[in-house]
Order: structure tokens, then sequence, then C-alpha cells
């Protein structure tokens, strides 16, 4: 079994998968213990959706369908982030596409390929299995955090598992065709979806990386 340090450095946003089924009792153990995650006064505001096999395939069809139509994406529910991004998020930004275009070998100014990988999204990557996280309308930002919380404890799991995950906030602009295959009840906003697999391995990546500790911990002491 991993120790929960090896869990957290051996999951990364995996961008490939193979065909290999994900068994039923595996999610059913990784949920019945994120469950446990914690939650401002255990209020647990998370809503999520498994899908697989066929119901999956159609979504991803569906999907697929209106990235070939260049479609429109659904009015945001959500800002994914600010309108301007400052510093340093910023460059922390701009470093990670760099990355991740260039370990595709995708240059900057090659908008379609960009846009081709981008569209990777709504096939999940060829993952055979995809969880979709709701939450609450009327739910605050404490609430969006517990949700945080939930998936990343799944991502964890997920990887005592021998699985791998990608979180998918890309899934937000096509929110409209994930509720007609999933018919979530009114009220709830998709954050995010999230493929879960096993990895391809075959699937080139760069590791991203991290900001110092310094940049982010201030340790104040006595
Ligand atoms: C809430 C959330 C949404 C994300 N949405 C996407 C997405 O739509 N597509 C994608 O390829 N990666 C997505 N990611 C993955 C991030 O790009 C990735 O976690 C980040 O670059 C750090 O890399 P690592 O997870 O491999 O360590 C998302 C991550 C989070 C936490």
């Amino acid at each position: 079994m991993l120790d929960v340090y090896e869990a957290v450095t051996s999951r990364r946003a995996v961008r490939g998968f193979t065909d290999r089924h994900v068994p039923r009792e595996a999610l059913e153990r990784v949920l019945s213990a994120a469950a446990w995650a914690p939650s401002g006064s255990n209020i647990q505001p998370w809503h999520a959706y498994v899908l697989t096999g066929g119901p999956l395939a159609e979504l991803k069809k569906r999907a697929g369908a209106r990235v070939v139509a260049g479609d429109a994406w659904d009015e945001r529910e959500y800002e994914m982030y600010p309108p301007t991004l400052k510093s340093p998020y910023h460059e922390r930004r701009s470093a990670f596409g760099k990355e991740r275009y260039s370990a595709l070998g995708i240059s900057r100014e090659d908008w379609e390929a960009r846009q081709r990988a981008a569209a990777a999204n709504w096939d999940c990557f060829n993952a055979p299995t995809a969880l979709f996280c709701y939450i609450d309308r009327d739910m605050g930002r404490p609430q969006w955090a517990d949700v945080g919380m939930y998936l990343q404890t799944v991502m964890l799991l997920l990887r005592a598992e021998g699985l791998h995950s990608c979180p998918q906030m890309a899934w937000s602009v096509y929110r409209r065709t994930v509720a007609e295959v999933l018919s979530p009840p009114d009220g709830l906003i998709l954050f995010c979806g999230m493929s879960i697999g096993f990895e391809d391995v075959t699937v080139d990546y760069v590791r991203t990386g991290r900001a110092p500790l310094d940049e982010t911990v201030t340790f104040v002491e006595g």
C-alpha cells in the first residue's frame, strides 16, 4: 500500500489512459473512503456522478460533436480564473502552458494544435471512467473548498488502487451536454469532471514544478 507521501507525489494530472477497465469495486472503495474528507460542519457538499461504458461513450460522442462543430461554449456558471491574473499567478500559468505544449511538441503560435490538444479533454484523454462533481448553487466559498478537499482525497485514494486521474474544469464549458447524459437535479453547478483510469505510459508529459516553499509558506516562529 502506498504511504500518504507516495500517494501525493505520484499523483499528477495524467492525460493519456489505456482502455483497461476500471473495476467497480475499486471505485466503490475509493469513494467510500473519500467520503471521510473533511467539510465545514460536516455538510459534505459534494455530489459525484461516476460514468462508464455506454453513458460515458455517449457523452464523449456528444461533446466530440460539439468540438467538431465549433459549437460555442455553454455560458459560465463560475469564473475559472480572475479576468486578469496578477503576479506571481500569471507567470506560473504561462510556465505551465509552455511546459504542457512543449511536451506535446506544439509551438506557442500553433493555435490549431493547441486546440486539438485541448479537445482531448472531452474525450477524457481516452479514460474509460469519469467522475463529475457538482455543488449546490447556493453554497459559498468555504463549501467549494470542501469540494476541493474531497476531490483531492479521491485522487490520492485512486493512486492506492494503481489508478490515475485528471481533474478537468474543461467540462464546465460543456456542462449542458454533461447534464443531458446525467440529468442532475436542478440547482446544482458542475464544478469539474475527472478522468480516471490506468496510465498510458507511452504518452509524453513534462512533470509540473512547484514554487519554492518560501514563496507560498510563511513560518512565524517564537
Ligand atoms: C480544479 C482543477 C481543474 C483542472 N482542469 C483541468 C482541465 O480542464 N484540463 C486539464 O488538462 N488539466 C486540468 N487540471 C490539471 C492542472 O493543470 C494540474 O493539476 C496542474 O497543472 C498541476 O499539475 P499536476 O496535477 O500534474 O501536478 C485541473 C486541475 C484542477 C485542480
